[in-house]
């Protein structure tokens, strides 16, 4: 199960990677951001993302009622709503708005995951 672990911290980290790389784009007006690979490859580190996390939730005997669990999806919504704002706003205050949601909803996933508590702070 280490191999899952590892995989899912891997692509958890890739995903942040993916959307700085792709919010610069759109900052930029970089028409890069329409690329076939550009657009793909997110959804495919984030469905093997969210695959590994529910194999982990299973094979750890972990619970979705544990309230860490719980608020790391809604947070996960959160990261989601936010990123797709970053990259679909034609406004700049409204871009700016995403990039900060989407960028704080990450760091309070990662900020849950590692202590395994809804209050990390
Ligand atoms: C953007 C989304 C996500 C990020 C950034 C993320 C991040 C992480 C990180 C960094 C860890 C390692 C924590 C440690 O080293 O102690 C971890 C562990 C874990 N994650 Fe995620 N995760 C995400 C989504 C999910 C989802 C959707 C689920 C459940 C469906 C999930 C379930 C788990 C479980 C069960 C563990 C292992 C906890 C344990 O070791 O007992 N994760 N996650």
């Amino acid at each position: 199960m280490s191999l899952v672990r590892n995989l899912h911290v891997l692509l958890a980290y890739e995903t942040v990677i993916g959307f700085v790389i792709r919010m610069a784009l759109a900052f930029s007006g970089s028409a890069s951001l329409a690329n076939k690979a550009v657009r793909i490859l997110p959804h495919i580190i984030d469905t093997v993302l969210l695959g590994c996390g529910f194999a982990l939730v299973f094979a750890l005997d972990h619970s979705f009622g544990e309230s860490w669990l719980t608020v790391k999806l809604l947070a996960l919504l959160a990261y989601i709503g936010f990123g797709v704002l970053t990259l679909r706003a034609s406004r700049t205050p409204l871009r700016l708005l995403g990039a900060a949601g989407a960028l704080l909803s990450v760091g309070y996933i990662f900020l849950v995951a590692l202590s395994r508590n809804p209050l990390p702070f």
